[in-house]
């Protein structure tokens, strides 16, 4: 088959129903993919119709990489068909099972995880937990449908419980810069300690960093609070 232009493949994905707001989405896990160094797996958690892994797929192809393993509890009768259409269905390990389960027999490291599967509080904590130990250092964990602070929904309370709350391990390197898409990368242990307002010439300014970290997690979790009671007063 003829290699199909990147513009051709994104046009497939767009094409595909229940689009993954807009073209940007599917370009930018394209590049988070093309950016991949080779030194782990490559994992989805929901795959659906394969939006997400069309276009993460596809960058392996061009650069010659890896498959992709792409989990999802559900079988999707379409998804065999748009991987076709795009040409990336040798790039494609599909795992239909519980992402949990999987994570219980898995044993290899991982350089880019992404998180699209089920989106409630519980099931992104359990994801996060099950999951984010197989990152490898440097390697990324990106969370689809994080709307940020105005939004106020379930997935946006785990990231910022789990990750977040843990910068000393996870830096932000992309906050939702092609739409619901947050970023993170597991900083290297020889990196740990220039993390978060450290100055090299100034001892103890490490412990402070992290003293202010955690003050600030405190102060937007009150105000998150405080936001999801208005926002219920309104709707009374
Ligand atoms: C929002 S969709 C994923 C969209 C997909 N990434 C795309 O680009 O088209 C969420 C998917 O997660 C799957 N899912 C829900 N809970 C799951 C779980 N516990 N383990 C694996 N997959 C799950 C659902 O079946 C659904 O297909």
């Amino acid at each position: 088959m003829v290699k199909k232009s990147l513009d051709e493949v994104l046009d497939i994905v767009d094409s595909i129903p229940e689009k993954m707001c807009g073209r940007p989405q599917p370009l930018f896990l394209y590049n988070l993919s093309k950016k991949t160094k080779g030194t782990g797996e490559i994992v989805e958690i929901g795959t659906c119709a394969g939006h997400s892994a069309i276009a993460m797929s596809y960058a392996q192809i061009e650069k010659k990489g890896r498959k992709i393993n792409t989990i999802d509890i559900a079988e999707h009768p379409e998804l065999e068909n748009n991987l076709k259409r795009a040409g990336v269905s040798e790039y494609v390990k599909r795992i239909v099972r519980r992402s949990s389960v999987v994570a219980a027999t898995w044993d290899k490291p991982i350089e880019l995880l992404f998180i699209d599967g089920d989106h409630r509080y519980n099931a992104i904590v359990v994801d996060i937990e099950c999951w984010s130990k197989f990152v490898v250092e440097g390697g990324i964990m990106a969370f689809h449908d994080y709307p940020g602070y105005n939004g106020l929904n379930e997935a946006w309370k785990a990231v910022y419980d789990k990750v977040m709350s843990k910068p000393e391990e996870w830096r932000l390197i992309s906050d939702r810069e092609a739409g619901s898409i947050i970023v993170f990368e597991k900083i290297r242990q020889e990196d740990r300690v220039n993390s978060h307002w450290y100055n090299p010439y100034v001892p103890g300014t490490m412990k402070l960093g992290m003293f202010g970290m955690k003050v600030k997690y405190i102060v937007r979790n009150l105000l998150w609070s405080f936001e999801e009671f208005r926002e219920k007063r309104k709707h009374r």
